[in-house]
């Protein structure tokens, strides 16, 4: 059988419960085939040279993890730069934020060909390569001018904007030829493919050989929707550990009277957190029995805080969540809890299932993966209800959550307040449902739909000429 080699910037030991969706979900696809992880190491060197990093390699049970720092100029350039501040914004629509830097684009390709450079000697000919997010999308073709030739797929985990909006990123012609190294390209929904599709056909005169075959600048790639999802067993035994048991418990005792609403995001602007904060006033305002009773509770864990719109929407949301607890709050009872820290995953099933409502209302969301958590985590006898955004692409699949639009603060607080009066019977049956389909694609299922198809394509010597 071939060895999985998994690349993406952020790695987690997977033998630890970790922060983000996509460590995670790399940490428990690994944990069940073994294989190699490589990426960043999450060190930044100051004294370290553009472009050179050395390699650490180290055993996690079935896993080799192979890391390099990234010294500061590199880690400013590829990361907060090019990645966050260009592909980050544009990918979630918002060219408004981006910052078309010139010279970020210089280490965004450093540090790619760094990559390739350093994970180059460590590949054996039949390895399988599964290349994750946007901090990579040249990597392929770095490897393949190395002389790399194995099969390598590219998974992305973030959105596909329109093209037009693509289309502004000064140098996207250049990415589409990146993408077209790999073999098979992995999106989160039939929506990124149809925008994906026509980006490369209006742009690059892309012919379709099949429904699943695009044909461009001399190669043919695959292109196909493999929906995230998450591991179902694995946060299960993490519900029923000490540490959720214990969070769920604590906070049953302290809002016994009262109705608890949860967010838990990493603070980003594509998460629509001031939008949520304004429906939750809207819900005091024009549904004053909320007053006293439902308590918001919001965790943000911090994220790229050097980030320019990062740091403006921290302050943004620090004045919307103090303006609201100084003119609803009592001796009694704060309406809002806002919680600027990363709060342990072990913590996660317990607070889900402690909580009323669970709101996950982005702007615009690759997948999503708080909103399958937080159903996993309910009691199928008396759970709660998701209101989710259909912004993202986890509303491909959960249709029996509340969708709402996050932009329509008054629409959000009318569905939140349906959300706290839903009957019995009607929730047990959306969460009925809603679990069968999590259980069913769950993140095994994404690993084995994606790794299959990557096994029948041709091999990339056979694809380009
Ligand atoms: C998103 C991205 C991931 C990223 C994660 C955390 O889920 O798709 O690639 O790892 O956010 O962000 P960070 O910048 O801390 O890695």
């Amino acid at each position: 059988m071939s060895r999985l080699v998994v690349v993406s910037n952020r790695l987690a030991d997977p033998r630890r419960p970790a922060a983000g969706g996509l460590a995670v979900a790399l940490g428990e696809t690994l944990n069940r085939t073994g294989g190699l992880w490589f990426g960043w190491s999450g060190t930044v060197d100051p004294g370290g040279t553009p472009g050179e990093g050395a390699l650490q390699v180290r055993q996690a049970g079935a896993v080799t993890l192979a890391t390099v720092d990234l010294c500061r100029e590199d880690h400013a350039s590829y990361y907060l730069g090019y990645s966050n501040s260009v592909l980050w914004p544009v990918f979630h629509y918002r060219l408004d934020l981006a910052d078309f830097h010139t010279a970020d684009i210089d280490g965004y390709r450093r540090v790619n060909r760094l990559f390739a450079r350093r994970l180059r000697p460590l590949l054996r000919d039949d390895d399988v390569l599964w290349v994750h997010d946007y901090h990579l999308i040249p990597l392929a073709a770095e490897l393949r001018a190395l002389g790399c030739r194995q099969r390598i797929g590219f998974f992305l985990h973030i959105p596909v904007p329109p093209p037009p909006l693509l289309a502004a990123i000064p140098q996207h012609e250049w990415l589409m030829r990146a993408f077209l190294a790999y073999d098979l390209l992995g999106l989160q929904s039939e929506t990124d493919v149809g925008h994906f599709t026509q980006w490369l056909g209006t742009e690059a005169g892309a012919k379709r050989l099949d429904a699943q075959h695009l044909r461009a600048f001399g190669a043919t790639v695959r292109v196909g929707a493999f929906p995230i999802g998450i591991d179902v067993d694995e946060f299960e035994r993490l519900g029923h550990a000490a540490e959720a048991m214990d969070t769920f418990h604590a906070l049953r005792d302290e809002y016994s009277r009262r109705r608890l609403l949860l967010g838990i995001d990493r603070l980003d602007y594509s998460k629509g957190i001031p939008q949520r904060v304004r429906a939750f006033r809207e819900l005091l305002q024009r549904y004053p029995e909320n007053r006293h009773s439902a308590t918001l509770v919001m965790i943000a864990s911090p994220s790229r805080d050097s980030v320019h719109a990062y740091a403006d929407l921290r302050h943004e949301l620090e004045g919307l969540c103090g303006a609201i607890n100084g003119d609803y709050g009592d001796l009694d009872w704060m309406p809002l809890r806002y919680i600027h820290r990363t709060v342990s995953r072990r913590r996660v099933p317990g607070l889900c299932r402690a909580s009323a409502v669970g709101l996950v209302t982005p702007l615009r969301d690759g997948m999503n993966l708080v909103a399958k958590e937080y159903v996993a985590a309910q009691d199928p006898e008396d759970p709660g209800v998701l209101v989710l955004s259909r912004f993202a692409g986890a509303a491909e699949q959960l249709h029996e959550a509340l969708l709402v639009n996050p932009y329509d603060v008054q629409g959000m607080a009318a569905t939140i307040q349906a959300a706290l009066h839903m009957p019995l019977a009607e929730r047990q049956r959306r969460h009925r449902q809603l679990m069968a389909r999590i259980r069913a694609q769950d993140v095994h299922w994404w690993r084995r739909g994606f790794l299959d198809a990557l096994d029948q394509c041709e091999p990339a010597s056979a694809s380009t000429s």
